[in-house]
């Protein structure tokens, strides 16, 4: 053989090898992934087998809320690990190898795969030293009771089921904010842009809650996202920092939602969610609404929401809360809620110390001349939907409605 040939073997079974490293990634990725829609999938078919339209909540409550909750939480693991001896609740078996970059994880997982972390169990109770006087008597005793709910609720749902997940996915929605040692899980529609300009004013990256607009807050990237440390920084970060989640009436969310994205120009939502939306679920569509994707009718994205086949994927405006905070094991400290926001708002800033003058701000910077959504708003939709569309609306948001303690709308 002369040098040339050499060369040429050489260089082919170099591309033969990559080639056959590539392929198997490539398998081995398929084995061991489930995907966004196969886990929606998973979860409405098995575990919220949806109760005959007109059955109560209560039976409905009996008959999913444990498997809906397990079978989601080991889902949200993407398929992997799920074996594993019992332990108690809310321990977070993560893998290290979910910390490498894509490209490492592939071999290093195999390596990696056994060595975990544990996020213990806890209610710890709230630091109310900061707290003076009986002002917030009120606020804090209803907090309290949200508390011991969830915790009570977890606890009975979640029991003795060990949950391998990779933590970087668990905490990637919590913003962070160092100086009053806070967490807070960003839940879209829920008076999250208002939050995050308060963190923002806290951290020291504005003077005042009113001047930072909309696009700052959200495109700024003023934040850093829990995800962003290391996993030490992470894993400090959750037993050392005041935890909070702010969230809402899940049928108000999603109309919010519908409203904010779909009734008003928008150049994301009218391309990329409206447009799939008209074609698969509009019969004799025009060219136009094809062409623009506006003009989404709600019950259109209903179906969109309740398809076993969706067109195209879900968007955290409309995800459950439960998918977005994984409320049952990141231990909450303090549960907001947005039907009474403000006092909830300045009771949580009083206790991580915030300067006295920083007030939670109360404008909606957003087609601020729309009627807030509430509940006659939210009726008014609803009335759009079948009796069984809005029954499987609310099994959607099932395990919301059951954890933050919300009533079922009339259905
Ligand atoms: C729900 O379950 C409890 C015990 O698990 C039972 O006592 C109750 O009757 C059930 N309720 C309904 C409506 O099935
Ligand atoms: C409660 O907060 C105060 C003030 O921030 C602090 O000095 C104290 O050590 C905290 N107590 C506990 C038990 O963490
Ligand atoms: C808001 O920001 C602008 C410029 O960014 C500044 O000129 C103005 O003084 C600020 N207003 C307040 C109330 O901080
Ligand atoms: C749950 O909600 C019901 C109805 O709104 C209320 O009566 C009850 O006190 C709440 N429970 C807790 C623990 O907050």
């Amino acid at each position: 053989m002369n040098l040339r040939q050499v060369f040429v073997s050489v260089l082919m079974f170099g591309v033969a090898g990559l080639l056959l490293f590539m392929y198997l990634q490539a398998w081995i990725e398929e084995q061991h992934t489930v995907s966004g829609e196969e886990l929606q999938q998973q979860i409405i078919n098995q575990d919220f087998k949806l109760p005959p339209p007109g059955e109560t909540r209560r039976a409905a409550q009996n008959r999913s809320a444990p498997a809906g909750l397990s079978k989601q939480e080991t889902a949200a693991s993407g398929g992997r690990h799920s074996q594993g001896k019992a332990d108690p609740f809310g321990v977070v078996a993560v893998s290290l190898a979910s910390q490498l970059p894509d490209q490492q994880k592939m071999t290093e997982s195999f390596l990696n795969q056994f060595r975990e972390v544990y996020l213990p169990p806890a209610m710890r109770p709230l630091n109310k030293s900061l707290i003076k006087g009986d002002k917030w008597k009120d606020v804090d005793g209803a907090q309290e009771k949200r508390r011991s709910f969830l915790y009570g609720f977890c606890k009975k749902h979640n029991s003795r089921k060990k949950l391998r997940t990779h933590l970087v996915h668990v905490v990637s929605r919590i913003y962070v904010e160092d100086r009053h040692k806070i967490l807070y899980c960003e839940v879209p529609k829920a008076g999250c842009s208002n939050w995050k300009r308060v963190l923002m004013v806290l951290n020291g990256l504005a003077a005042s809650a009113h001047n930072i607009s909309h696009d700052d807050v959200h495109y700024g990237k003023h934040l850093k996202k829990l995800d962003s440390y290391d996993l030490k920084g992470i894993y400090t970060r959750l037993n050392t920092y005041t935890k909070t989640i702010f969230v809402r009436d899940p049928m108000e969310r999603l109309v919010s939602a519908f409203r904010d994205k779909f009734e008003h120009p928008n150049s994301y939502y009218h391309p990329v969610f409206g447009k799939a939306i008209i074609k698969k679920y509009r019969q004799n569509a025009n060219e136009e609404a094809l062409k623009t994707g506006s003009g989404v009718k709600f019950k259109e994205f209903i179906q969109y929401l309740l398809d076993y086949h969706r067109p195209v994927g879900m968007d955290i405006h409309w995800e459950q809360v439960s998918k977005l905070c994984y409320p049952c094991l990141i231990n909450y400290d303090f549960i907001g809620k947005f039907e009474t926001l403000e006092e909830d708002a300045d009771y949580f800033l009083q206790l991580v110390g915030a300067p006295a003058e920083l007030k939670f701000p109360n404008f909606k910077d957003r087609h601020s001349s729309d009627e807030r959504t509430n509940a006659e708003v939210v009726r008014q939709y609803l009335k759009e939907l079948s009796k069984q569309e809005r029954q499987l609306t609310y099994d959607f948001y099932y395990l919301d409605y059951l954890m933050f303690n919300y009533t079922s709308p009339v259905v």
